[in-house]
């Protein structure tokens, strides 16, 4: 109305926003490029482990981290090189924002995991800048900044359940008829994704095989149709020979999910998680209550998907001097 400006929104305290880790359904690697990635064609499933991120307006940029539920965070990066650290000091640069923030990660997401608990602390932290400093600049826009900081951070913006194709930042939605359960069994160090990715293209060297035959419409038929068994049949990872290659203890942990009664198991992406698949959430808990005996209950995760993708959870306002009103 004129002569009646709107009241300036309040100044904000702090962003929290949370984001999923992922799974990789399917992951087809082609050939290494001349950029050094390989193009993918790759079924991302978002699942209900996250990250959150909060955000905090400060002098200069700086970031701390704390694992939550057990999470070892002794691998996370706490200089310049942090992903979530990365992401806000990229968005403030393209948006022209001259403040900086202070970036809490707490990770629930295991460090090292092939999960892209680290491209979901990017995503989180995106989105809190995004809503901290009022840009507003919608999902895609924000997921073309986070394919520059990594190639699972579009997913972790998106989350649900997508194809993934070029470096895996380009993405599809896929119709899922039903949530899927998952136990995750966390490895006890960390591999390298590179490194894994590397492993892949010299085995492929010395066995003169190509990328295996497409099974995307198995995966997706799958999804469509809530079809559990399967599902469990069409899942398959590239990376898996070459991650079990490098941590030799992941087949017999694979092998011991299927033992103890799950539809399937895999290599959560380069690994070293192994992702089991369990007919219902019931289903999942006692897979893990039987695996606890041989893995430990620290090294067990249960979860769900499809999970949605990086969101704001909470805005604290700064109370209003004064009690302006
Ligand atoms: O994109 P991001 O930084 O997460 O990738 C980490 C590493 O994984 C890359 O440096 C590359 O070695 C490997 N990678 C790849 N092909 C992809 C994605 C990742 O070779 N599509």
């Amino acid at each position: 109305m004129p002569g009646s400006p709107d009241p300036a929104p309040p100044e904000l305290a702090s962003i929290t926003a949370r984001a999923p880790a992922k799974v990789n359904l399917l992951l087809q690697v082609g050939p290494r490029r001349d950029d050094g990635y390989h193009d993918l064609v790759t079924v991302f499933q978002a699942v209900s482990l996250h990250e959150e991120v909060t955000v905090t307006p400060a002098d200069e940029f700086g970031i701390t981290v704390e694992g939550v539920g057990g999470t070892d965070v002794g691998g996370v990066p706490l200089d310049g090189t942090n992903l979530a650290l990365r992401a806000a000091r990229l968005l403030a640069e393209r948006a022209g924002v001259d403040r900086a923030v202070h970036v809490h990660v707490r990770k629930e997401v295991p460090v090292a995991g092939g999960m892209a608990g680290g491209s979901a602390d990017a995503a989180a932290a995106l989105v809190a800048c995004d809503s901290l400093w009022r840009l507003r600049l919608g999902l895609d826009a924000l997921a073309e900044l986070g394919a520059e900081l990594g190639s699972d951070v579009p997913f972790g913006l998106h989350g649900r359940t997508a194809v993934g194709t070029g470096r895996g930042e380009h993405l599809v939605p896929v119709l899922t008829g039903a949530s899927s359960a998952w136990v995750f069994v966390l490895a006890e160090g960390g591999l390298s994704t590179p490194a894994v990715f590397a492993e892949c293209d010299r085995r492929r060297e010395a066995t003169g095989h190509d990328a295996p035959p497409g099974r995307l419409e198995a995966v997706e038929a799958a999804l469509r149709g809530g079809d559990v068994d399967a599902l469990g049949a069409a899942l398959s990872n590239d990376l898996q020979d070459a991650a079990c290659a490098l941590d030799p203890a992941l087949a017999g942990t694979v092998a011991a999910g299927r033992r103890a009664g799950a539809v399937a198991g895999i290599v959560s992406g380069s690994g070293p998680t192994v992702a089991l698949l369990a007919r219902s959430p019931a289903a999942a808990r006692r897979l893990a209550l039987d695996l606890e005996p041989l893995f430990g209950a620290e090294r067990l995760r249960t979860a769900t998907g499809p999970a949605p993708g990086a969101r704001v959870l909470e805005a604290v306002s700064t109370p209003s001097p004064g009690g302006r009103s």
